[in-house]
């Protein structure tokens, strides 16, 4: 199993481990829980590694990141880059970096989403938010330190074998957290929205920024790290597209149809709020057809990328199959 760097800087570690690292390959007889538990596992080891402890100062900054760090998500983002950049042929080790970070910036945006400013949610990932935990000043920092570790990481901690291929994860990471059709922009039209009457092509422009944009950048990064040639590439661009696009369409619909307790968020805010979604617009039924058409559609994508697509192609399903 790949294991984070022990002792001295994390990127020296992983320089000197790098060449000797396997390609690791997922047992045929492995069900994609089976799967999501391991590299999830495996993830958390290389975030323990890559934050700094609890007992380093300030503690209770510190406590707050890891706190919600350690809250038990999915681990949906890493484990994509994992698996895009697995499909063809990188090593975990080269990944990771990148994985992390970018579940470092999904994590400050659900600390900064659950803030009273925004969505005022107590319950996140089964626990109190982290504002309710450790307050709201310590939680706007923690979301902030958090996003800026991710880019620390990516700079500090990623092995440097081709600085421009560097540049370009980094970059791709910056653009999905950013403001044009990504996570912060997604996140302000959201929020405009609510309330309103807000038609179909303003809905997508939500999910495709708010949610799909960092789907699709774990799917790109991976990749690139991998080297994937422009028709690769484009394949990863439009599987992870409909993946995007159909891992919100489902957490519209979770909202509506799974409980608090399933969720670990609170349930049913999307109808409380007013908020745009799916089903709110296009119906239940027909939000459950489009997610499953898209997902059809980035599984057969995904079948000519070539390498071992397996598992993408499992992700895809379990996105309209999950529970939470
Ligand atoms: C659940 O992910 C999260 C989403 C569906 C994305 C929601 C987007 C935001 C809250 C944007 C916030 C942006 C800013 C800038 C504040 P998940 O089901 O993978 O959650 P998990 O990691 O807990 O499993
Ligand atoms: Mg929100």
């Amino acid at each position: 199993m790949s294991l984070p760097p022990e002792g001295g800087t994390p990127n020296e570690n992983i320089k000197a481990e790098r060449q000797t690292k396997i390609f690791m390959t997922t047992p045929a007889s492995e069900s994609l829980p089976q799967y999501f538990t391991r590299r999830s596992e495996e993830v958390n080891q290389w975030l323990d590694s890559l934050l700094p402890k609890e007992s380093t100062p300030p503690v209770n900054l510190h406590k707050a990141m890891r706190y919600s760090m350690f809250a038990g998500g999915k681990r949906l983002r890493p484990v994509l880059v994992l698996a895009s950049g697995e499909a063809l042929g990188a090593a975990t080790d080269d990944l990771m970096p990148a994985a992390c970070a970018l579940e470092m910036i999904h994590t400050y945006s659900l600390i900064h989403d659950d803030l009273p400013a925004m969505d005022n949610d107590d319950l996140r990932r089964g626990r109190p938010t982290c504002h309710k935990a450790f307050g709201e000043a310590m939680a706007i920092l923690a979301g902030d330190a958090l996003l800026t570790q991710a880019f620390r990481v990516l700079a500090l901690d990623a092995p440097h074998r081709d600085a421009l291929k560097q540049l370009r994860v980094i970059g791709e990471i910056a653009k999905a957290a950013g403001t044009v059709e990504a996570l912060i922009g997604g996140q302000v039209v959201d929020m405009e929205s609510e309330g309103q009457t807000v038609d179909a092509a303003t809905l997508d422009y939500i999910h495709r920024s708010k949610t799909g944009a960092m789907i699709r950048a774990a799917v790109i990064v991976g990749g690139l790290i991998a080297e994937a040639t422009d028709e690769q590439m484009s394949k990863l661009d439009d599987y992870s597209r409909r993946i995007g696009l159909a891992f919100q369409i489902a957490d519209d619909i979770l909202d509506v149809t799974q409980t608090s307790e399933q969720l670990g968020k609170t349930a049913g805010k999307d109808q409380a709020a007013s908020k745009a979604t799916y089903p709110a617009i296009h119906g239940l039924e027909a939000s459950k057809k489009k997610a499953h058409e898209l997902v059809d559609e980035a599984i057969a994508i995904i079948a000519s990328l070539g390498g071992d697509t397996q598992i993408l192609a499992a992700i895809a399903s379990f996105i309209v199959a999950r529970k939470s």
